[in-house]
């Protein structure tokens, strides 16, 4: 087998302005609950990435006519019981969203479904949502896809969350929506809230209080006019390389920064990060802002307890960052890491090691002790499209020559990365 590589071209610093693509979370919670309300969702600035395309082709299997063009998706809902049965299986790819949440809305569909996706997906822990959702009275085989989903009538629970997961959460939701009686979710830390907000502006008998979630059966969700903001966890990257390369002052623009989210922010302060939020305003329920983050000298931090679900997504350039500040860098907490597209902790560990940097994996996180010189490396990427943009930026910030092993992957959720980022170096 050929193994592609890719050269990492050197930039002397970063400037100007950059608009990053929408939020994944957003975009896949967008294209369900469009289907399943009643009548026409129109979704401008959606991620057109491989994962919420999943989501698109799944539900067009499902008998939602759905139109992709330039600016607008176009979701021609037919309530929330107009799904038809999928003549195939469904294929969600490398997107775990797409599968987690799909055992949720499946789980209560008066038919069958068949779920699988690439080999990642297929090594990645379903039980965690097969398990609450079976308390309900959901019927599914297999702990790892393929998984098999046996429609049945649900009824609601009283849940206590084992783990911090959107995923899980927004799963027992939407099962939550079909079931008789309530449903309550009682959170361990506080996840990404994008369900919530999305389904309280359609009319969902949803509440929040805290950290616990009361769904009712609902009989109908309102279409909506929605606008994704700007992907944070992909501006994450951004974030990073403007604060470490010299001579650098870049913008990042129409960033969502709801407060779930905002954990890399919050972090990268503390290091001592030179980063200013401004234009801050609403877009369909989100809050969303410009950032501009310069040249700036970071310290070691310690990470761990509620901020991780903030920013589990970040935690690998986060890493990356700590190798250029001054001290320890602990991140604890995060063993969510190893049941993400790979084992973020092991492949985030052996790859910078390859730079000579000081780092070391732990049970739960890592430690990095940072300001040692790096030298370039052979990066392996995993297929994980956020260890590919991660080690993107360790390469352009390392000493001397690397590169990266097939970054197609980061197709997934910023198809268009090596553009922006090149576009902003000088
Ligand atoms: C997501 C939740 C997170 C995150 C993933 C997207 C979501 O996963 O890592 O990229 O959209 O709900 P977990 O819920 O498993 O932590």
């Amino acid at each position: 087998m050929i193994k592609i590589k890719t050269d990492i071209k050197k930039m002397c610093s970063v400037r100007g302005e950059v608009t990053v693509p929408g939020d994944k979370s957003i975009s896949h919670r967008a294209v369900m609950l469009g289907a399943i309300a009643d009548g026409t969702t129109h979704i401008r600035g959606f991620l057109k990435g491989a994962d919420c395309l999943s989501t698109i082709d799944c539900f067009r299997q499902m008998g939602i006519d759905i139109e992709v063009s330039d600016e607008v998706i176009t979701v021609h809902g037919k309530g929330l019981h107009g799904l038809t049965k999928p003549q195939d299986i469904l294929y969600t790819g490398n997107s775990g969203t797409t599968t987690r949440l799909l055992c949720g809305l499946l789980s209560a569909q008066p038919f069958d479904t068949d779920i699988t996706g690439d080999s990642s997906i297929c090594r990645r822990p379903m039980g965690r949502v097969t398990k609450p959702l079976s308390l309900m009275g959901a019927d599914i085989e297999n702990e790892y896809c393929p998984l098999h989903i046996h429609g049945k009538k649900l009824k609601g629970i009283n849940y206590n969350m084992t783990v911090a997961s959107a995923q899980v959460k927004t799963a027992l939701i939407l099962a939550g929506l079909y079931a008789d009686g309530d449903t309550v979710i009682n959170e361990i830390e506080k996840s990404r809230d994008h369900t919530e907000l999305m389904l309280g502006a359609m009319g969902a008998n949803i509440t929040v209080n805290g950290l616990q979630i009361c769904v009712g059966q609902t009989d109908r969700l309102m279409p909506q006019e929605i606008t994704v903001p700007g992907d944070i966890s992909s501006a994450a990257f951004f974030l990073v390389l403007g604060a470490i390369m010299p001579d650098s002052d870049i913008t990042i623009k129409n960033v969502g920064i709801n407060p779930t989210r905002t954990g890399i922010i919050d972090v990268l302060l503390d290091m001592g990060a030179n980063i200013e939020i401004f234009n801050e305003r609403i877009a369909t329920g989100e809050p969303v802002a410009d950032i501009r983050v310069r040249t700036s000298k970071l310290k070691g931090v310690k990470i761990g307890g509620a901020i991780i679900p903030r920013l589990i997504d970040e935690l690998p350039v986060i890493a990356v960052a700590s190798l250029f500040a001054e001290g320890t860098t602990v991140i604890a907490d995060a063993q969510e890491l190893k049941v993400k597209e790979t084992d973020r902790i092991k492949a985030v560990t052996d790859e910078l090691k390859k730079c000579d940097a000081d780092i070391t994996p732990t049970d739960d996180g890592m430690i990095i002790n940072g300001n040692k010189p790096l030298h370039g490396a052979d990066f392996e990427v995993y297929g994980d499209h956020r260890m590919a943009m991660s080690l993107a930026i360790a390469a352009q910030l390392a000493e001397g020559p690397s590169t990266l092993s097939d970054i197609s992957c980061v197709a997934v959720s910023y198809p268009d990365f090596f553009n922006d980022f090149y576009g902003l170096g000088l």
